[in-house]
């Protein structure tokens, strides 16, 4: 039993505006993709971590990788991803290896998800459960709206209890044959890979989430990141 961590690291982070790749942007002096690496590297479950980088980026995140310290019990790769992050972690997978039997999917764009959230994700896959993901209640009242058409304003169509709803997070685990089904099943877009199993007709389990799972999406989230990693070195 042997479980691997894909990175699907090749977005370009177009809500965080002009600059390099996402995940090539530093946090506190250091990339993201790193701080991302070393948080799935850090749950002793994980032996090898797939780093899905830019298309044509897979050498400079080789060259990333070999210059920070990372722990030495795990393996590590890279490979160049595609034009969306279904594509990115479907290249992730082609390239584990046979014994990888569990897998986490974990955003670059989540560099600082807790050890604990990990684990718990880890462990809830080898409990039997074949798709896991790691959720949190929400804040903010959430409505559903009608595309707005012309000059129109939005409309709101419907409010879903928010007592229903979770936001969820990565890193997601599976069963590997059942990510890797859904991922050969499954061909509309979709933003996150366990509704690809959902759609399957399987059930999905909730483990809690992490505040610090948050993904870096906008700018502000860059100021957050920094100041959560400040707070962990004071
Ligand atoms: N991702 C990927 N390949 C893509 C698109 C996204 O590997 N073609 C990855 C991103 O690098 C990120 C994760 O999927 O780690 C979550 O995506 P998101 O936060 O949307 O990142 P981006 O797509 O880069 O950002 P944006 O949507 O703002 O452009
Ligand atoms: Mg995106």
């Amino acid at each position: 039993r042997r479980t691997a961590a894909v990175i699907p690291a090749a977005g370009r982070g177009v809500r965080l505006g002009p600059g390099a790749p996402k995940a090539l942007r530093a946090l506190n002096g250091t990339p993201m993709l790193v701080h991302a690496v070393r948080a799935m590297a850090a749950s002793r479950a994980v032996s090898l971590v797939v780093v899905v980088a830019p298309p044509d980026g897979a050498r400079e995140v080789k060259r990333l990788l070999d210059a920070h310290a990372l722990p030495e019990r795990t393996d590590y790769l890279v490979v160049p991803g595609g034009d969306s992050r279904q594509e990115s972690v479907r290249l992730g997978l082609d390239a584990l290896p046979d014994d990888i039997t569990t897998v986490l999917v974990h955003d670059a764009a989540r560099p600082l998800v807790p050890e604990e959230t990990v684990d718990a994700v880890v462990a809830a896959v080898h409990g039997g459960s074949p798709a896991v993901v790691p959720a949190l209640p929400l804040a903010d009242t959430v409505k559903q709206v009608e595309p707005a058409t012309g000059g129109e304003a939005e409309a709101v169509v419907a409010t879903p209890d928010r007592a229903t709803l979770r936001a969820v997070q990565t890193p997601q685990g599976f069963d590997r044959e059942t990510l890797v089904r859904a991922h050969g099943t499954v061909t509309e877009n979709v933003t996150d890979d366990a509704s690809m199993v959902e759609q399957l007709g399987l059930r999905v389990v909730v483990v809690p989430g992490h505040e610090e799972a948050f993904k870096v999406t906008r700018p502000l989230d860059l100021v957050l990141a920094e100041a959560v990693l400040a707070r962990r070195r004071a």
